[in-house]
């Protein structure tokens, strides 16, 4: 069979037309999905870009082959599971691209036809930034924010009402609106908010998000909106669904409007031909890099409403707007060398050390290769020469190969740290160091992870530090830094205020910082040890599970995987790593040698005679006592799940004022449902010393 892919739309026949579009339906729908639902993209904008022009490209040669699933005929990916779904009043359409100025001049063209105007007369033309992030809907009922919803296939989203509350540019309640009024706009995060973001990540040991996009995009569809509300998300609204009455004629006038409700609308420009649109392009393209945030593009909309009514929309975009992309920032450098990083447990990850170049304003020296296969799959060698693209702002990807270098990677099979062997298990994509314990790597990558900020946090004790106490054979192992100010200036030692870049001050003030985590929560002890697949979240379940550190050491040296399982939340991966690392001797000797030095303290008990207790609850609407985060851990606390969504498995749904379609969900579906008021008495919080500073 030929590979229909290569061959040119306008030479395929009918029989190679119709295999190629079944191909891009999938590839597309898959894109779709990775870019949508899972916010982990694939490939590159422009690279999807091309997949639906040339899907769009065929059908207009084959109208005839036109599926019914064409992906021309869809907007995004369909709703992922988690959130309930809210129908949109009116569909929440896309955008055609414009790829150069003659798409400009056509577009223009195109409107002028449609409308039947003269070849010379004036189209006023809104131009405005094009946003890099997600679009939603917020839905405000005389005045009052009701429903917020992500886009989703375009005529179903998700309700992420809650989330969309979290947001500060996002006013619950507006004056002087119109009694229906829906805002359609972008939720996005800035680059200062992103940087800080990942900063966090990188310290809880927490993968980094590859750009603002993914990173907002991964905030918002949180079931926990406490999570949301933790990531500094903005909004900038652009366009609307139903309005009972619209407040002008002209587009511009909207946006006006839009700002004096209390919204964030971005700056925009009225264009009057081609020449201006382009200019206006060209020059926001010249300073993206001075913008606060990720934009992509300009977005032309036609200013007067009554033409946007007159023109409509084609299948899945308007004919009075149209997207005029930027190029992408790529630059081509060469790869000096490709090294490979050692992880905690061993992980092995293959860095390319580039030449530095600048992509996009900023300088770029490295790129992560991710493991063997990407490698593989570019056949990225050293002395290669490549395209680099910075994936909205920090990690630079390595698109392709332009030049390749003299022979292909052979990616390492022993550590290159400590020698030993290294091993990709089978279904793996992962090489790991095997040395284990005796691999220092993995030793400095452990204690550095044991001292980080979700697990012992010790003031004055970072990655520097324990270096510096590694290599001078101070500390080892975990225990050794709780016996440092004990074995400071013994059996030889030098005292540590003599250490270079150490005094009298700083050293006491380090063995009094250590001494203060001699107190420790259980669960940050278990996260401390850093064994694999037990993050921030299982630790928690597994502390909250067992409570004391006593329990829970019976439960890891007796081995007893069902027991594990049996917990809510831990699956046998997990199960299997924390039982694998119990049963070394040597990791057990670690946990002994340490434990002994520290008070662990019990995890609270759950008040097991709360009514709550194995109770599923949702909350919505505005509460007025207390924040959401505040109810959710006094739920929590007292042995319920909070959920984001009314389904059949809820037991109660607690309704704060201008609660929407949850409400009316629960409602249909017979789930009870209390107000405030009741929710309070029923936790035995009188409603007058909640949400109240302390005196
Ligand atoms: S107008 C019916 N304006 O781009 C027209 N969209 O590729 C509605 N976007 O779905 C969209 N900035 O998520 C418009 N200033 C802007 C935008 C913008 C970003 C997004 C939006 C839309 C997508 C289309």
């Amino acid at each position: 069979m030929t590979d229909t892919s290569t061959i040119a739309a306008s030479e395929l026949s009918e029989d190679q037309a119709k295999a190629e579009l079944a191909r891009l339906g999938f590839e597309i729908g898959f894109h779709n999905k990775a870019y949508f639902q899972n916010d982990k993209p694939e490939i590159s904008d422009a690279d999807y870009d091309q997949l639906r022009r040339r899907n769009t490209e065929i059908e207009a040669r084959f109208p005839a082959l036109k599926r019914a699933d064409s992906p021309s005929e869809r907007v995004g990916a369909p709703v992922a599971d988690g959130f309930a779904k809210i129908r949109h009043s009116r569909p929440m359409l896309s955008l055609g691209n414009a790829f150069d100025d003659a798409d400009v001049v056509d577009f223009l063209a195109g409107i002028r036809r449609f409308l039947r105007l003269p070849d010379d007369a004036p189209v006023a033309i809104v131009a405005e930034p094009k946003i890099d992030g997600l679009s939603a809907t917020l839905r405000y009922e005389n005045g009052v924010f009701v429903e917020g919803a992500t886009r989703g296939d375009g005529e179903v989203g998700e309700d992420i009402t809650t989330n969309l509350r979290t947001i500060a540019d996002i006013p619950q309640s507006i004056e002087n609106s119109p009694d229906i009024l829906e805002i359609r706009g972008e939720v996005f995060m800035s680059h200062a908010a992103f940087a800080e973001l990942n900063r966090q990540q990188l310290t809880a040991e927490r993968a980094e998000y590859a750009n603002p996009r993914n990173a907002a995009a991964g905030s918002l569809r949180q079931l926990d909106a406490a999570i949301t509300a933790s990531r500094q998300l903005s909004f900038r609204a652009y366009a609307w669904g139903e309005v009972s009455a619209l407040p002008s004629t002209t587009h511009a006038g909207v946006l006006a409007a839009m700002k004096g409700w209390g919204f964030q609308v971005q700056a925009h420009e009225i264009c009057l031909d081609a020449a201006q649109m382009t200019a206006y392009h060209a020059a926001m393209e010249a300073g993206r890099g001075d913008m606060p945030y990720d934009i992509d593009g300009i977005v032309y909309k036609v200013d007067r409403l009554d033409w946007q009514d007159r023109l409509g929309a084609a299948s899945r975009s308007p004919r009075w707007a149209i997207a005029h992309k930027f190029a992408a920032e790529q630059a081509q450098t060469l790869v000096n060398g490709i090294d490979i990083q050692v992880g905690r447990t061993g992980k092995l990850t293959p860095v390319a050390r580039l030449q530095p170049v600048t992509v996009g304003g900023v300088v770029v020296s490295n790129a992560t290769l991710h493991n063997e296969d990407y490698i593989k799959e570019k056949d990225i060698r050293e002395g290669a020469t490549v395209l680099v693209q910075r994936a909205g702002d920090v990690i630079p990807q390595v698109l392709e190969v332009v030049m390749p270098g003299p022979k292909p990677f052979r990616f390492p099979t022993a550590c290159p740290a400590c020698g030993a062997n290294a091993v990709r298990e089978e279904g793996e994509v992962d090489w790991r160091c095997g040395g284990g314990l005796t691999c220092e790597a993995q030793a400095v990558e452990r204690l550095r992870h044991f001292v980080s900020r979700n697990a012992f946090d010790i003031e004055g004790l970072g990655e520097k530090q324990i270096r510096a106490f590694f290599e001078a054979g101070v500390v080892g192992a975990p225990a050794d830094v709780f016996t440092l100010r004990a074995q400071d200036g013994t059996e030889g030692r030098k005292p540590l205020r003599e250490w270079e870049g150490w005094g009298e001050t700083s050293a006491e003030n380090l063995f009094a910082a250590i001494e203060e985590r001699r107190d420790i929560a259980l669960d940050r002890l278990i996260f401390a040890l850093g064994i694999r697949h037990i993050g921030q979240g299982n630790a928690k379940l597994l502390a909250r599970r067992y409570e004391s550190k006593e329990k829970f050491e019976d439960a890891v040296f007796a081995d007893d995987l069902q027991e594990l399982l049996d917990i809510d939340g831990i699956g046998e991966k997990v199960a299997r790593a924390l039982l694998a690392f119990f049963a070394d001797d040597h990791n057990k000797s670690v946990w002994t040698a340490l434990v002994e030095e520290l008070r662990v303290q019990d995890m609270a008990r759950a008040d097991t005679t709360s009514p709550l207790v194995g109770k599923t609850l949702v909350f919505t609407g505005t509460l007025e006592k207390t924040s959401r985060a505040e109810a959710k851990v006094r739920a929590e606390a007292l042995g319920a799940k909070v959920s984001g969504s009314v389904s059949q498995k809820t037991d109660m749904v607690i309704a704060g004022a201008a609660a929407g379609s949850k409400l009316k969900k629960a409602e249909s579906l017979g789930v009870k449902v209390i107000d405030e008021a009741e929710w309070l008495a029923l936790i035995g919080a009188p409603a007058s010393n909640m949400g109240e500073e302390p005196s």
